[in-house]
């Protein structure tokens, strides 16, 4: 059985690729580099631990509160969810998660012969019940419900009153927390015998070294690291060292993370009042902002064409997602980059819908 095109991965490195030197498409924040951390390194280039080295375990059990068991590192949030669905799932299992969506949830589960029950965002309000409705489509046959809060592509982010109703179907949760800057509000601290997934991607900037983990009960931990077994064997422990430095300056990386999400929002939302052919919903703690398109007789991948086309510009179409009709705009840049692309933004939305010439005439 074959897998459908990563649409989102299509877009960045295949269609876009070469056609833009603005980025404010890729999440998170821009990359850091690991000068700073070499000095550090004194690894010896083994096999690591299969599971993941003790001292990076015992680290991410801390800032969860869980036990060193309870942590598996992987190669990215990407490879743990992965590792969730190869080894837990069997046929005839079915999988809730939410539209639209990343689409290795939305996708992958029917690799392994399940099938993907898909609850649909309500952007009208908020997503207010979003949790009980996703509570509400679980079945018989769910084998588990995958969520991603704070959510990709549309910056809404669960409180507490949405995680309550998710406890009581004593189904396993799985979070895609990539964009958790806060394991206390993790969901293994909202329900009982859940599974939190994320990386030093996002929140930090180093989605190169490709460490990531998942945090669970030690059975499902132990069945992951079993499939790996198969697979990767083991993350590579140079990797794991640089990740393990990372996260021994992680009040110094959130701190400028959170900085850059301040300023970068204070300058979007100021361009978007001048903007109403975009309307964004306010992210509640993302990187990015969640927009719908208002322009006549342009879609959002159209748009996005003549982004590139025009100015050099790149977004994500939300349509990579299924959302057409929305943009993502990744704001947590520097400002002088984040006003370059916000300015030829401004001048391709503001021609499309007609205003240059209006104004001209
Ligand atoms: C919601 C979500 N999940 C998972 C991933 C995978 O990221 P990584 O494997 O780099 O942690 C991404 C990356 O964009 C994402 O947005």
């Amino acid at each position: 059985m074959s897998v459908p095109a990563y649409r989102s991965q299509e877009w960045l490195f295949d269609v876009a690729a070469g056609r833009y030197d603005v980025d404010l498409a890729v999440s998170g924040m821009e990359a850091h580099s690991v000068e700073p951390l070499l000095a550090e390194m004194t690894t010896k280039a083994g096999y690591d631990v299969d599971r993941g080295a003790g001292q990076l375990r015992e680290t991410i059990a801390e800032l969860y509160r869980v036990r060193p068991e309870n942590v598996l590192i992987t190669h990215g949030a990407q490879e743990a969810l992965y590792l969730l669905y190869a080894s837990l799932l069997e046929p005839g299992d079915e999988v809730v998660a939410r539209g639209p969506g990343w689409q290795q949830t939305l996708d992958l589960p029917a690799r392994f012969g399940a099938t993907t029950k898909t609850v649909d965002y309500d952007l009208t309000n908020g997503d207010a019940d979003g949790g009980a409705r996703t509570a509400a489509a679980v079945g018989e046959n769910t084998r588990m419900v995958v969520l991603n809060s704070p959510h990709n592509p549309t910056g809404l982010t669960f409180d507490d009153a949405q995680w309550e109703p998710l406890g009581a179907t004593k189904t396993l949760v799985v979070n895609d927390e990539e964009y958790l800057t806060d394991f206390d509000r993790s969901v293994v601290q909202h329900v009982p015998g859940s599974c939190s997934v994320s990386s030093l991607s996002k929140v930090y900037g180093f989605p190169g070294l490709r460490l990531g983990w998942l945090v669970g009960p030690s059975d499902v931990v132990e069945k992951c690291v079993n499939y790996r077994r198969y697979t990767t064997i083991s993350n590579s422990p140079l990797l794991e060292d640089l990740g393990l430095a990372v996260l021994r300056r992680r009040e110094t990386y959130l701190a400028e993370y959170r900085r850059r999400l301040t300023d970068g929002w204070r300058v979007f939302r100021e361009w978007a009042t001048g903007h109403p052919q975009l309307q964004p919903l306010e992210p509640q703690g993302t990187p990015y902002v969640f927009c719908r398109v208002d322009l006549p007789e342009t879609t959002s991948l159209q748009l996005c064409n003549e982004l590139l086309d025009r100015e050099r510009l790149l977004l994500m179409p939300g349509d990579v997602f299924g959302a057409p009709g929305h943009v993502r705009i990744s704001y947590a840049r520097p400002a002088d980059l984040l006003t370059d692309g916000l300015d030829r933004l401004g001048r391709v939305v503001k021609s499309l819908s007609g205003l240059e010439l209006a104004e001209l005439t």
